[in-house]
């Protein structure tokens, strides 16, 4: 072999060594920090689910979804770097074992919550219901000292068919008795509004990447 193209197979060499390493050395940062976010939502009749799936869309890979009902605490709080929490609103208040989480981990979590949902059925257009959102929030963040920098409420659902015989007998007493409106099944979620929340999330950089 030529002196010449000695050298200039050494260079190709080290130029692909070092492009190897380069590769290697990044690959387990970025294995590291997929998946390093949990989105965890508590639902009852799947509203705040679908939310929770349309936002995770809009945030694109790197981020789980999990149903607060189907996690175990402690492997969750370990695993994750991040957190986003989403809740639907029953009777003035968000999902009982989310609160539990809130409240039972709340110094590993704290720092990590980027953002927070609620899916509810005040729709925030008038002072008394955006006063009654604010309420909701607060009560949902009642365990944190550290308040999620980013919150969004989002419409919910009631689809009276659904509904427990319970819930069913406590909501037709709240509409005609109360509201003194008819009970009527209604459906104000909104896909793309919340797909839109989830791309302004990455846009954040809420560190998924
Ligand atoms: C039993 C019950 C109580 C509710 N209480 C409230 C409430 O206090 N405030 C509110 O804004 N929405 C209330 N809602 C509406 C829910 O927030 C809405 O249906 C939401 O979609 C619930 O989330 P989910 O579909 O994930 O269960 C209530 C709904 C139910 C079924």
């Amino acid at each position: 072999m030529e002196r010449r193209d000695f050298l200039l197979g050494m260079g190709i060499a080290l130029v692909s060594a070092s492009a190897y390493s380069f590769g290697n050395s990044l690959k387990p940062l970025i294995d590291e920090n997929l998946g390093k976010t949990a989105l965890i939502y508590g639902t009852r009749y799947g509203a705040t689910e679908d939310t929770a799936k349309w936002i995770a869309k809009g945030i694109g890979d790197g981020v789980d979804i999990l149903n607060i009902e189907n996690i175990n605490f402690e492997e969750v709080v370990d695993k994750y770097d991040k957190f986003i929490i989403g809740s639907g609103i029953w009777i003035d208040g968000a999902h009982k074992r989310l609160m539990e989480l809130l409240s039972m981990h709340t110094e590993e979590m704290e720092s990590k919550i980027i953002a927070s949902f609620i899916v509810c059925g005040t729709t925030g257009e008038d002072e008394a219901g955006k006063g009654r959102i604010e309420g909701y929030f607060k009560r949902f963040h009642k365990p944190l000292a550290v308040k999620p920098k980013i919150q969004r409420h989002f419409g919910g659902r009631m689809i009276i068919e659904k509904l427990s015989e319970k819930d069913r007998k406590l909501l037709d007493n709240f509409y005609t008795k109360v509201l003194k409106k008819e009970f009527v099944s209604w459906d104000r979620t909104k896909p793309e509004m919340s797909e839109k929340f989830g791309v302004e999330l990455l846009g954040e950089k809420i560190a998924i990447l």
